[in-house]
């Protein structure tokens, strides 16, 4: 049966390490969140982190908008949250209504207070080998989880389900940084369980893909970033859980696994970018 990737645990620890570390100054980070429009899950999203913010000590607050918002309304807030030294980190939660423009609003961020990493300049460096301000969550969150439990990355081949730029194009240069042979599939990749079948590490980033048992080699690292809720109404991710966990050597739950990680690191890139900005 294969180790369960406790990311809730590790998310607590986390926590608990940055609560510590805010407490020797006398200022705290500030984080700006927009949302844009109704979307159900992106609400739950954003409450999920201004709670957990708060918890630590860190302010928040959200900006929200309606589904007709403009462009140039939020690329004016953008600017003044650029330009408020109390606003220390600015996240825009995705997705934007199909109006506006995101690689716009994204690259209005100054960098320095791009706390998912997302704008050119951030995500430029990460590709380059450069270090950014700030590293892409979710991707941050599943390498944390692998070192955690001792899981090696270097020389590891891993397979990586969809080329998103908030998952599975960050993750792949992070992992490339840390000498994994890194193989990226997507929605039109040929014999995916072809693919899957030669990986130590198999990463699903593609929400709703049920990856079995039969797609993957025996002893195998899984980790599933999707999540959706079924038919019955139960939340569950890319992979099948029961089928997998018999024969996989680590696999992480949904919930509790990559979710708690990706915020766990929006706080931790949060206190960081906080601490960067004295200097
Ligand atoms: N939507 C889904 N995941 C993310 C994320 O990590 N950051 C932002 N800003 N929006 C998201």
């Amino acid at each position: 049966m294969a180790i369960i990737l406790d990311g809730k645990k590790l998310r607590d620890k986390i926590l608990e390490e940055l609560a510590q570390r805010l407490e020797k100054y006398d200022s705290r980070p500030t984080l700006a969140v927009i949302l844009a429009g109704d979307n159900p899950a992106s609400r739950i999203y954003v409450n999920n982190k201004k709670k957990t913010a708060e918890k630590l000590g860190i302010n928040s607050v959200v900006i929200n908008y309606p589904s007709n918002v403009d462009e140039t309304t939020i690329l004016k807030k953008i600017e003044e949250l650029n330009n408020d030294e109390t606003i220390t980190a600015i996240l825009v939660q995705l997705p934007l209504p199909e109006h506006i423009d995101k690689f716009n609003i994204i690259n209005a961020i100054k960098p320095e207070k791009d706390v998912d990493g997302f704008t050119i300049e951030n995500s430029g460096k990460l590709f380059t080998g450069i270090k950014p301000h700030a590293y892409p969550c979710t991707p941050r969150g599943i390498i944390r989880l692998l070192d955690e439990y001792n899981i090696e990355i270097e020389g590891k081949h891993v397979v990586i389900a969809g080329r998103s730029n908030i998952v599975g194009k960050p993750l792949s240069q992070m992992l490339l940084a840390r000498n994994a042979t890194v193989t990226v599939c997507h929605s039109r990749t040929k014999n995916l369980a072809e693919i899957t079948k030669t990986a130590d590490i198999v990463v699903s980033a593609v929400g709703g893909k049920i990856i079995g048992k039969n797609m993957l080699k025996s002893g195998c690292v899984v980790i599933d970033v999707g999540i959706f809720k079924d038919e019955n109404g139960k939340t569950r991710g890319d992979v099948d859980f029961e089928e997998v966990s018999s024969n996989a050597s680590y696999i992480t739950p949904v919930p509790g696994g990559v979710g708690p990680m990706t915020i766990a690191m929006l706080m931790s890139n949060t206190v960081e970018l906080f601490e960067k900005s004295f200097v």
